[in-house]
């Protein structure tokens, strides 16, 4: 499977969303070709591969999820959260969570919000991709309730759920700093990804 994600500058106005989707156009389309090429979702033996990159980058946002100030620019965040049910995959397939190095991030590690927004856009905006990959999961004998819980798509839908994600994104000011913080946050958060497939995935 192959995608093209394409740049979303409309009349030369872009919304936050949509100049970090554009930032990390290359980043993302590394990290797509990375889990496609190593089959993940040929063989159940490729998906628990895939799972644990998963966990091990859900894992790095947990506690963005948890922030006090980002609850308060997005009241429906706590939900958001895909952590338990990435376990509850890894729990289905008998899978055990990897020892690993800490989190990215941690409750009690203070994060600027800059930073923080753009890692949360590459988690949030991961679920678009997961849309496709449910398909996949599910040639696999997968579903919404066995081990492909967290490729679930949102009740509401994956397109209203993002779009609500978005307008709270674009809403929280930012200074100019902030601003070119998120852009770079949203990049880091790719690096990471892209690093634990790298030592993961043979
Ligand atoms: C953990 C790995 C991944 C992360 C972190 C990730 C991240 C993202 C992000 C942030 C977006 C939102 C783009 C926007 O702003 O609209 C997105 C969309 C998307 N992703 Fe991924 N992605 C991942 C894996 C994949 C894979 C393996 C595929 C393979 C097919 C894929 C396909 C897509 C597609 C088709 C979209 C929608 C693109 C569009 O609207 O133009 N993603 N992903």
């Amino acid at each position: 499977m192959t995608m093209t994600i394409t740049d979303p500058t409309e009349n030369g106005i872009r919304s936050r969303a949509k100049r970090l989707k554009a930032a990390t156009i290359p980043v993302h389309e590394g990290v797509d070709r990375s889990i496609m090429s190593t089959a993940s979702f040929a063989t159940l033996g490729g998906y628990r591969q895939f799972l644990r990159i998963q966990y091990l980058f859900h894992r790095d946002v947990e506690a963005l999820y948890a922030d006090t100030r980002l609850r308060g620019a997005f009241p429906d965040l706590a939900g958001r959260c895909r952590m338990a049910r990435v376990i509850a995959d890894m729990e289905d397939l008998g899978l055990d969570l990897p020892a690993t190095e800490a989190p990215a991030f941690t409750l009690d590690t203070p994060v600027d919000l800059g930073t923080a927004l753009g890692w949360l856009y590459v988690a949030e905006g991961s679920n678009m991709g997961a849309a496709l990959l449910r398909k996949e999961a599910q040639k696999l004998g997968l579903s919404d309730t066995f081990a492909a819980r967290h490729l679930a798509p949102a009740e509401e839908g994956p397109a209203p759920h993002w779009r609500a994600f978005t307008a709270a994104l674009d809403a929280v000011p930012l200074s100019e700093a902030e601003e070119a913080k998120a852009e770079e946050g949203a990049l880091a958060a790719f690096a990471r990804v892209q690093a634990h497939i790298d030592a993961h995935i043979a």
